[in-house]
């Protein structure tokens, strides 16, 4: 069983871990979300220099406590797409650093593979194939798993991610960064059922609509209207009732259209894992939904649902089982489609 020193610094988490196989022997997650909630948003700049500062403290932490060293390891990972550019680089040039200087293979690991692979981390595991609702801050994807590195997307957002429109309507409501969480606060004693809001369907240019696609852009202008409308009136906006409102409308959505998909496509497993997977409400809903249609489910561990590196360390441990490795002159790229992750793994690297 291979184990791999994995690093995750594409946006605003900067996160180390030691996996074995699918056991996490160590994980530490720096967040810089204090920092980037002054901005209401994520600051690229801000976001690299943090992540050079908080890595090397975070791989120190997790090797001692392990009781192992470089030199034990199989390997050494990081995520190199997509994400932000100086910010991936930070967790790629450390890898690539490292493994030369140990003598090690070096993976070179797709995002979204690794939240695809935080399925892994549960109790008991997902067997392929099956499906996978994938919520982050920047996708929202239905991707068709019938094992390692093999994923076909079968549905995506055609604007916003879930994670995106979470935290856009936070904003608007004066709720703060990040808004997943700030909207599930407020939605906690607030009536769902208070607001009617619009389900977002993707029209098909020969008409009807993508029965598996997501749109939450109409979602955002209507919560606006609304939030216009009740502001007219001179009294306090009702918060918790238009969050848990909202936060409703989404989760049906996803949980619906999610399920119907499974169902249509023979898949009995329905998988949830990204960010946006922490939202209780969500996971609350898919799993009466899956109830409902006799499928089975699988939630990403709380603890591995938002950006960590134990998830890209699993994803590694994957293709490293699998006999590959990456180019050391493998670069990063901030935009890469998930289905050509197992370029990453090929020699000569594609970037
Ligand atoms: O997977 P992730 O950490 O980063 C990306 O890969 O994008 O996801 C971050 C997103 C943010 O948009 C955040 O608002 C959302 O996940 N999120 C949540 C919750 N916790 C985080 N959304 C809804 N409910 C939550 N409890
Ligand atoms: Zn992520």
């Amino acid at each position: 069983m291979p184990t791999v020193l994995a690093l995750e610094t594409s946006c605003d988490e900067s996160a180390a871990a030691l996996v074995r196989d699918c056991t996490v022997l160590a994980s530490a997650v720096a967040s810089q979300v204090d920092e980037h909630a002054r901005w209401g948003g994520v600051v690229p700049e801000i976001a690299s220099r943090r992540h050079v500062e908080a890595l090397p403290g975070l791989i120190e932490q997790i090797m001692d406590g392990s009781g192992l060293t470089l030199a034990d390891l199989d390997g050494i990972a990081a995520t190199v797409a997509p994400g932000l550019a100086g910010a991936l680089l930070v967790a790629s040039v450390t890898a690539r650093t490292l493994a030369r200087l140990h003598d090690k293979p070096f993976l070179g690991i797709h995002h979204l593979e690794g939240h695809l692979c935080s399925a892994q981390l549960e109790m008991d595991p997902p067997c392929p194939p099956y499906l996978v609702l994938l919520v982050s801050g920047g996708h929202t994807e239905l991707v068709r798993v019938d094992g390692p590195g093999h994923y076909t997307r079968l549905g995506r957002s055609h604007d916003d991610a879930a994670g995106e429109a979470f935290d856009k309507v936070a904003r608007l409501l004066g709720l703060g960064y990040p808004g997943g969480p700030a909207i599930a606060a407020a939605a906690a004693t607030g009536n769902a059922q208070r607001f009617v809001l619009p389900q977002g369907k993707v029209s098909r240019p020969q008409g009807g609509y993508y029965p598996y696609d997501f749109s939450f852009s109409g979602l955002k202008t209507a919560m606006l209207r609304q939030v216009r409308a009740l502001e007219a009136t001179g009294e306090p906006l009702p918060l918790a009732d238009l969050a848990a409102s909202f936060e409703q409308v989404v989760a049906e959505v996803l949980v619906e259209r999610s399920c119907r998909c499974a169902q249509d496509q023979g898949l009995p497993t329905l998988v949830l894992v990204g960010g946006v997977a922490a939202n209780r409400r969500l996971r609350a809903l898919l799993e009466q939904g899956c109830q409902q249609r006799g499928l089975q489910w699988r939630l990403a561990p709380l603890a591995y649902c938002t950006d960590n590196a134990a998830m890209i360390g699993v994803a590694a441990c994957q293709r490293l089982a699998q006999g590959s490795s990456s180019a050391i002159e493998l670069g990063i790229a901030a935009r890469w489609p998930l289905e050509a992750a197992a370029q990453l793994l090929a020699n000569p690297a594609p970037f």
